[in-house]
């Protein structure tokens, strides 16, 4: 995870969208409405992005396992089953990311992305805000590289803790790295 070739290229992404502060820019209608199959091309574009897949330290998928993955939750939801809980993530009316929780062994644990034009505005704070909201569980988990201070943050601004530092080794999905493990047990009031 920690990559010296990669982290530059998260960074000067981050900085080419952060030149204003969260605050200082106006307020940004953020919503989590259904995942759409009409949705699915703009978020598979989202993350083959190679700067996202950096910062998240996952290699590129290709469409036939994204769409796999996707086939898999539709189904599921279709069967009533809600081992997956997703939404996409619309600002200001355009599709922007998603975020989710879903139940890994026994533990929930959340997850969320947004196409790079969309980073650092706080919508990915404001999302997982309101997915706070939506989701009753607790405690929630959530792992990021080591590296990846843009979702760190997001989460320490919601209560969420470091629980544990683990090398995540390489898999199909994954790039080797240091992995933080954060946890929330009870919400911020
Ligand atoms: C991580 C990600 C979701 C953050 O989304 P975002 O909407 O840009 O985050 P926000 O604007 O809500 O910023 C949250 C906080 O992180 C800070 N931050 C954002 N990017 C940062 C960076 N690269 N380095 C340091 N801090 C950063 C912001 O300043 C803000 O803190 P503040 O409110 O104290 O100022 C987004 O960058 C992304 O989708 N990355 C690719 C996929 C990914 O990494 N997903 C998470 C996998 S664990």
């Amino acid at each position: 995870m920690l990559n010296a070739l990669i982290q530059p290229l998260s960074v000067a992404a981050y900085t080419m969208h952060s030149e204003l502060s969260n605050s200082s820019r106006g307020a940004i209608n953020v919503v989590l409405r259904k995942v759409q199959p009409d949705d699915l091309p703009l978020l598979f574009e989202f993350e083959s992005d190679p700067d996202w897949c950096a910062m998240a330290m996952v290699k590129p998928r290709s469409a036939a396992k994204f769409d796999a993955v996707w086939t898999k939750i539709f189904e599921d939801w279709v069967n009533g089953l809600t081992n997956v809980f997703q939404k996409t993530i619309v600002a200001d009316g355009e599709v922007c990311g998603t975020i989710g929780c879903r139940l890994l062994g026994d533990r929930h644990e959340i997850g969320y992305g947004l196409g790079q034009a969309f980073w650092g505005r706080g919508i990915a704070s404001r999302a997982l805000s309101l997915l706070l909201d939506q989701v009753p569980m607790r405690p929630l988990y959530a792992t990021a590289a080591a590296t990846n201070d843009a979702s760190i943050r997001v989460l320490e601004k919601h209560g969420f803790a470091i629980d544990s530092r683990r090398i995540s080794p390489e898999t199909e999905r994954h790039l080797p790295c240091e992995e933080v493990v954060m946890v929330l047990h009870k919400r911020q009031s």
